[in-house]
């Protein structure tokens, strides 16, 4: 009966993707530029939840007709990871995505062989092939550095190879912020991955990912000193308004009965998330008045719902960093008042702070942590209330 999307489905059927029209345009205009010859670069943020992306996604399938646009996203890197994350596993990623994308694309016709080759990784140095002209290297570790090169390389060694056929190679890197995580200076990549795209020509980049604009790793990307300071696109993503959010319950759920301060309510458990908005519009019974003590009653019973991929996470930290997290409850603390509430001292935390951190469970404001999802934080709240503890 319902026809708004899964909060966790962001691959939207024309039917479902709502909006977003001066995004689009914008966002499209300047990636347009690679047609010319440029390699303009895009920073998308935004946060969790807001709709990256479906965007991107959405983008793809505008574009994939004139361009090869590659869609690669940082959190499958994990399938590689080990201890720690390596450039090495960044390329590797970065190689099956531009492959994947070749396959998917009408343009580009790669022969299956390259596929094959890819799933069985354990060819020897000596049979470096070519298939339909893209040099094929062998994914071994010991040849890291000339994989690394070639790779990179390999946008523009396509676009050279079917330039009557596409106006340009575009990149889309999601989850961009998993970065923070390579065990290796971030800034010394993302200086070489700069080096590489200013040697290119006719591709396109756009980095997103859920970081919040005081994230340190924005001013690594884009900041003055960063490493694509004044050369990149900073763009973010913000929430849907009041208004959009009415008139698309209106056009895909009007069989929610909202009174007007029923209406007024959603908005603010949902905050305009996108999110948050699909999720709990999908709870809410059809056909029934929806007024504001409702709305409060279905947001108290269907916030473990909405929340199950922040509770996982949650599940799944050490006590110390639990024990963070509910410290910042009240109020934004500085890191030694956190430590104080602790009970150690503030070196005991710096590893956790940053666990939570790459997590974005917490973001760090003007020297004060803070917990990043307002809708997490309330859930903690009411369990709290209701079982007199938090859920460790
Ligand atoms: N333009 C849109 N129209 C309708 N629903 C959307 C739109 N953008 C996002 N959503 C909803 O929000 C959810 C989260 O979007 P997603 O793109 O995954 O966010 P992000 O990547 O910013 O974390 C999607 O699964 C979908 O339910
Ligand atoms: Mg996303």
């Amino acid at each position: 009966m319902t026809s708004l999307p899964l909060g966790n489905d962001n691959d939207l059927d024309d039917t479902q993707f709502y909006n977003r029209v001066d995004e689009i345009s914008f966002l499209s205009d300047n990636l347009e530029l690679t047609k010319k010859g440029s390699t303009p670069t895009i920073l998308l943020t935004g946060i969790r939840g807001v709709g990256k992306s479906a965007l991107m996604k959405k983008l793809k399938k505008n574009l994939q007709n004139e361009y090869l646009v590659v869609y690669m996203d940082l959190s499958a890197i994990d399938k590689y990871k080990k201890n720690s994350l390596t450039r090495f596993d960044f390329m590797k990623l970065f190689y099956e995505s531009i492959i994947k994308s070749c396959s998917e694309s009408n343009i580009i016709t790669i022969d299956t062989k390259i596929l094959k080759y890819f799933k069985n990784r354990n060819f020897k140095l000596d049979k470096i092939e070519t298939i339909n002209k893209i040099p094929l290297l062998p994914l071994t570790e010991e040849d890291y550095t000339k994989f690394t090169t070639f790779v990179m390389d390999l946008p523009q060694q396509i676009y050279g190879n079917y330039k009557k056929q596409i106006n340009g190679v575009l990149i889309f890197m999601d989850e961009f912020q998993i970065l923070k995580q390579l065990d290796e200076d971030v800034n010394g990549f993302l200086w070489y991955i700069r080096s590489v795209i200013q040697s290119q020509n006719h591709i396109g980049y756009i980095f997103s990912g859920s970081m919040s604009v005081k994230d340190e790793l924005i001013a690594d990307i884009a900041g003055q000193k960063g490493a694509f300071g004044g050369r990149i696109l900073n763009f973010e993503i913000t929430t849907f308004s009041f208004d959009t959010t009415k008139n698309y319950l209106k056009e895909k759920a009007d069989y929610l009965k909202f009174t007007d301060d029923g209406l007024k309510r959603f908005y603010k458990c949902t905050k305009g998330i996108p999110y948050y908005i699909n999720s709990f519009a999908r709870l809410l019974p059809p056909n029934e008045k929806l007024n504001e003590d409702k709305i409060i009653s279905e947001f108290r019973k269907s916030l473990p719902y909405l929340l199950l991929h922040l509770t996982n996470e949650w599940y799944k930290l050490n006590n110390q960093e639990k024990r963070i997290i509910t410290s910042l409850i009240e109020k934004p603390l500085k890191r030694i008042e956190i430590a104080n509430k602790l009970e150690v001292t503030s070196g005991a935390i710096g590893a956790s702070l940053k666990t939570l951190q790459n997590k974005s469970l917490i973001e760090l404001d003007n020297k004060k942590y803070e917990i990043y999802d307002s809708i997490f934080k309330e859930w903690l709240k009411k369990e709290y209330e209701e079982k007199g503890d938090y859920p460790y």
